[in-house]
């Protein structure tokens, strides 16, 4: 965990102001007022008639307090019917670190997402439970919860709490659906669980602890979770990483889609890599977002990733098809596929040099996350990261959508 009292330092503001105009830099330091970024308001007044039924045990969760890091303006959402607890994320923070919740307790949902893998894991594609070759690229689990307009590369997930039953029952965890409330009811009653559920949830003795409860509690340690006080943040760049900067937010025009705080709109985009150079679809291409919004018009967008950590969590793109950053860079700065039919129309050449190329990796650079997740036990996992050479047998596209 990372959250420290924000500073008051001038750069620190000036950056964080930066950020959150992104669009107008003119207007730069105009605007204050954003200056208290501890937070307490998340639940304020929610907590009473909150659907879930907190306990007697459980503290209000109005007396949960946010503590923004430098260059967060605004605490994640929180659904009013999972407030927020310390004792709620410090269940969550147990359970993502804990390899019982796959089905062969081969892997947690940390060994997916590990701090030295820039919270990712380093490879491809995801190897999930059983060793099963996925579809799709690990993001970094930072700031997860300020993508509040859809989860995963296609959106599908709508929230934390249902993309977390998703990673548990697909193919990340591979327990399944049909086993998921025998898993939740068998984690539930361990002896190190028993009393935390209790008290968080209200579970009675004897009663079953259910695939939700586990959900919810993931979801309140994910949004705790929080990247910001990097170089670019506390205004520590270099003056390599301030001329990327300005490229980013002005010629080569990065800022339209990975924009905000957490350099991401939500949006879906396609970016050109269901087509080949003749503009010719390539068999078997990911359709991303057309598939969970049943919109062919929606096909082959993907969601715009945070670049937050960007640069330690090689390697790019929802297939993991790019190595290193500056090859990912030099794609996005050249306009992706000018080829595919449907690019996005954001996407252009902007004839960066390869001075400015190198600019630009410098400023996503200063955005490498400052924390780490603390980490319970031994979580180490053979084939994360993987080895030298690509898995074999990766399954097709359509696997990534079964694997939550
Ligand atoms: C086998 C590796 C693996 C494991 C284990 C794993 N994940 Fe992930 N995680 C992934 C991959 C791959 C994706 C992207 C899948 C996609 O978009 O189709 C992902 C995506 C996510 C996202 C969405 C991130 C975003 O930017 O939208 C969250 C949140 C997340 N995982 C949390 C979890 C939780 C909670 C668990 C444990 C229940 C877990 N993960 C276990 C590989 C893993
Ligand atoms: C039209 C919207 C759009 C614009 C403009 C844009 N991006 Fe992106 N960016 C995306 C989307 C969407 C993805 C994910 C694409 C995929 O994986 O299929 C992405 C992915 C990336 C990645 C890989 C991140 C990862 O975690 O794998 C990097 C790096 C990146 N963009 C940098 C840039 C830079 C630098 C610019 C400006 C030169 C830029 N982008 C302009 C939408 C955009």
């Amino acid at each position: 965990m990372t959250a420290r009292t924000p500073s008051t330092s001038l750069l620190g503001l000036g950056a964080a102001l930066a950020l959150s105009l992104t669009l107008l830099p003119a207007c730069e330091g105009e605007k204050a007022g954003d200056g208290g970024k501890t937070a307490d308001k998340a639940d304020a007044g929610k907590a009473g008639d909150a659907k879930v039924e907190p306990t007697k045990a459980e503290k209000p969760a109005a007396e949960w307090k946010w503590t923004l890091p430098e260059g967060l303006t605004d605490p994640p959402a929180v659904p009013e019917d999972n407030p927020m607890s310390a004792a709620k994320v410090e269940l969550g923070h147990k359970l993502f670190m804990d390899k019982r919740l796959s089905f062969d307790g081969s892997r947690s949902c940390y060994s997916c997402h590990q701090n030295e893998l820039g919270n990712a894991d380093g490879r491809k594609t995801a190897l999930g439970a059983g060793d099963k070759p996925l579809g799709r690229n690990t993001p970094t689990i930072w700031n997860v919860g300020y993508h509040d307009k859809g989860l995963y590369w296609d959106g599908r997930a709508a929230t934390l709490e249902k993309q977390a039953i998703g990673a548990w029952k697909g193919g990340n965890m591979g327990v399944g659906a049909d086993n998921l409330d025998a898993k939740a009811k068998e984690i539930g009653a361990l002896p190190e669980y028993a009393e935390a559920f209790a008290s968080v949830f209200g579970v009675e003795e004897g009663e079953a602890v259910t695939p939700d409860q586990v959900a919810m509690a993931l979801s309140a340690y994910e949004r705790t979770l929080l990247c910001g006080d990097t170089a670019f943040d506390k205004g520590e760049m270099s003056d390599a990483a301030k001329r990327g900067w300005d490229l980013f937010r002005g010629k080569a025009s990065c800022s339209t889609c990975h924009s905000g705080d957490n350099f991401s709109d939500g949006g879906y985009h396609d970016v050109g890599f269901a087509h080949d150079d003749s503009g010719a679809l390539i068999e078997g291409a990911d359709v991303g977002r057309g598939k969970p919004a049943k919109d062919e018009g929606e096909n082959y967008k993907f969601r715009t990733p945070t670049l937050r950590n960007v640069s330690k969590t090689a390697p790019y793109f929802h297939d993991g098809r790019t190595a290193s950053l500056e090859e990912a860079v030099r794609y996005m700065a050249a306009g992706g596929n000018a080829k595919a039919p449907g690019l996005d129309q954001n996407m252009r050449d902007t004839s960066l040099s390869d001075a400015e190329i190198a600019d630009l990796v410098a400023f996503l650079e200063s955005l490498a996350c400052t924390g780490s997740l603390e980490v319970i036990g031994d979580q180490s996992v053979a084939g994360i990261p993987e080895a030298a050479a690509p898995a074999e047998g990766a399954a097709p596209a359509d696997e990534a959508q079964k694997a939550g």
